[in-house]
């Protein structure tokens, strides 16, 4: 089959092998990518229109007891400055996000064991009951089964696990031995089962991807139907053992969006950060290869600097209401509209 075909067949909600994954991955040209970002932002636009959803991101601590090979807040950077945010200062950018029209909030940390079951939950449920028109997600990293039931019960709605790659032997290359693959999907399909909406997804890029390993993620993401995807490029961190790699392109994360979104069209889809971060209209380029969602950053301005998973990170000198205005202004640079909501998946 031509690439096309394959494109068309993709959209038309055919479901591919993971060898036609690969050609089709591998299959890039400026052409073909054109072509599948059009029809993306088609399928896009019969059901999100013009709107971008936004998400208010508080990262409210670094201290992580992992140690991914590519992160720079991973254990073994003892040159990170860590920081923990108190309830009293994440339910500050609540209420600033509040009022700057976010309705969706995402707690996210690295794995840090100050903030037990306990604390999370009691976090959880003071925010809803401010905010009982705002959706909560959290982005808190691999727990037991019982303890994503005690959060969705407190009123958590989402949660988002990038599964990083879905191929084991490159898992291992990218994290240290105690994380597993398969520990990782096990978490995913937990949560799933909880009822959360559910985000898994990967770095563009990372060491060691190939077309096979993307392949790989294309049909997990098949087989586990998550509500939302994140990805966005490999950045490398100075102080990691990845300081040296190559960084992820522009255009292979725009291809992948388009990919992702004639995959599962009403899928929540990020412009990211880190896309951001290496083309300073990387955002713009991400909705328009059909993605639907930008998670700004509600951090206190004091903080934003020393939550640096990879090196250049954009926007860590701006208040929220900066972000704010500059992504509103961003967005409609390109004829698209943020709005004032939730951004729950719909049903097309
Ligand atoms: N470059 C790009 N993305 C990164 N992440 C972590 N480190 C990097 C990096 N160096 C991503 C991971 C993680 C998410 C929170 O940030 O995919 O799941
Ligand atoms: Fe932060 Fe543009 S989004 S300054």
């Amino acid at each position: 089959m031509g690439m096309k075909k394959l494109i068309d067949a993709l959209a038309q909600g055919s479901s591919l092998t993971e060898k036609q994954w690969e050609e089709l991955i591998a299959g890039q040209t400026e052409e073909l990518a054109e072509y599948a970002a059009e029809k993306a932002r088609s399928i896009r636009e019969k059901i999100y229109g013009k709107t971008v959803f936004t998400r208010g991101l508080i990262e409210f601590t670094n201290y992580c007891k992992n140690d991914c090979l590519y992160c720079g807040i991973r254990r073994s950077n003892s040159n990170a400055e860590r920081y923990r945010l108190s309830e009293e200062e994440i339910l500050d950018c609540c209420k600033q996000g509040y009022e700057l029209g976010f309705r969706t909030f995402v707690l996210q940390g690295g794995e840090d064991g100050y903030f037990t079951d306990d604390r999370i939950t009691d976090i959880i449920k003071k925010i809803k009951a401010k905010y009982p028109d705002c959706a909560l997600t959290l982005s808190i990293g691999e727990k037991e089964k019982e303890s994503y039931q005690r959060f969705f019960n407190a009123g958590a709605d989402r949660y988002l696990l990038r599964h990083e790659t879905a191929d084991e032997a490159h898992y291992n290359t990218l994290h240290p031995e105690e994380l597993s693959l398969r520990h990782r999907m096990d978490c995913l399909w937990n949560l799933k089962e909880i009822g959360y909406q559910v985000g898994c997804g990967f770095m563009v890029g990372s060491p060691g991807q190939t077309v096979g390993t993307l392949a790989k993620d294309m049909k997990f993401i098949e087989e586990l139907q998550p509500q939302m995807v994140g990805i966005g490029p490999f950045v490398p961190h100075h102080e990691t053992p990845f300081a040296k790699e190559t960084a992820g392109t522009v255009k292979q994360t725009l291809y992948l969006l388009s990919l992702l979104r004639l995959l599962k069209p009403n899928l929540l889809l990020p412009a990211t950060t880190a896309l951001g971060t290496i083309d300073p209209r990387g955002r713009e380029k991400g909705i328009l290869a059909g993605a639907n969602v930008v998670m700004p950053n509600l951090s206190p301005t004091t903080v934003r600097k020393k939550y640096e998973l990879y090196d250049n990170k954009i926007c860590t000198g701006d208040e929220a209401a900066e972000c704010r205005n500059c992504l509103n202004n961003r967005m409609q640079s390109i004829g698209y509209v943020l709005v004032i909501d939730r951004g729950d998946p719909r049903e097309r």
